[in-house]
């Protein structure tokens, strides 16, 4: 039952890909990929106040953001109530956004796996966490993962999980962007088939292989001491027509203590990632000017092993 009395805060963690291999190309015309997806600190907040009007509203502290029906949190609402059969079912929405938009961060589709966490509570709908990860992903490839976060390898268009359980999550991130630079999902990925969709692989048990690679590497054996290079397969296509990317990733390798550092998602952020995060705190502040001075905006973080979160009111 719908409670009409109770707010939610709900807490939206962004994510890295610290692994993206694009394997080939699927009959529904999305990408076959192999990724290894990890939350970090930096996050949205969702303020929900439920009614029983039937009306979904949506307000956010920043301009530069739709908040009609293309918004994938107007799309998630909608979407739970259409499922739930009750028309009465509305909800008030507050989105403090502090995820930078079209920047590989899954910063929209983090939103609307909290709304899908959030309205399933204030709804009072109790569903499934695996059946709410099965329903999101009609809106958004990113978003089943979004759900419960934390360390996994998802397969398939993004939405074919296994959570990696135990992990070495203390790993500090610097996260860099250009403000002024977007770059669209699709195009990266069109762009991706147009030069290499004669290297695709096209046999499921290639796709398998693959996969046990990915299910046996660094990320999954805890053994981080070393530097080492990541992959990110979107980058040969963002990076030659984006010159914050190459500065970013420029920079980064000329820091002695980064680990390791590549694009994440579709970009244009990229991250660096440290021992831990004291280091990363240090090293932003040695770097600051370095980062300003090349037009890069720039944040630490940790990774965490958890997705949405719930703060009740
Ligand atoms: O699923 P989502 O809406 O996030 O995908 C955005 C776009 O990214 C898709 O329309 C498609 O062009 C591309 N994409 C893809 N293969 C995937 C995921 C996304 O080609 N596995």
């Amino acid at each position: 039952m719908s409670n009409q009395n109770k707010s939610l805060i709900v807490r939206a963690p962004a994510k890295i890909n610290l692994h993206l291999e694009v394997l080939g190309l699927r009959n529904d015309g999305y990408h076959e990929l192999a990724m290894i997806m990890q939350s970090i600190s930096l996050s949205d907040y969702i303020e929900m106040y439920p009614n029983i009007e039937g009306s979904i509203t949506l307000q956010t502290n920043i301009d530069n953001l739709t908040i009609g029906e293309d918004n994938l949190i107007i799309k998630a609402a909608k979407m739970l109530k259409e499922i739930s059969g009750d028309k009465s079912l509305g909800v008030k929405i507050n989105l403090i956004k502090n995820i930078p938009i079209g920047a590989g961060l899954a910063g929209g589709s983090t939103d609307a796996a909290a709304i899908l966490i959030g309205l399933n509570s204030l709804w009072g709908l109790n569903y499934k966490l695996e059946y709410l990860e099965n329903i999101s992903s009609r809106i958004g490839s990113d978003i089943p993962f979004c759900i419960q976060g934390g360390r996994q390898l998802c397969f398939g268009r993004g939405e074919v999980l296994e959570k990696v359980e135990s992990f070495n999550s203390n790993l500090g991130v610097i996260l860099v962007k250009d403000p002024t630079v977007q770059v669209s999902t699709p195009w990266a990925y069109n762009k991706y088939k147009e030069l290499f969709e004669s290297d695709y692989l096209t046999e499921e048990y290639a796709f398998e292989r693959k996969r046990n690679l990915v299910r046996t590497s660094n990320w999954i054996k805890h053994n981080l001491n070393e530097p080492f290079s990541l992959i990110n397969d979107l980058q040969k296509v963002v990076l030659p027509v984006t010159p914050s990317v190459q500065n970013a990733l420029d920079i980064f390798s000329n820091i002695p203590d980064c680990v390791a550092y590549a694009m994440s998602g579709s970009g244009p952020s990229c991250f660096g990632l440290f021992r831990d995060l004291n280091m990363a705190n240090a090293t932003l502040n040695k770097c600051k000017d370095t980062f300003t001075q090349s037009g890069l905006t720039a944040w630490s973080c940790s990774m965490q092993s958890e997705g949405i979160t719930t703060i009740d009111q």
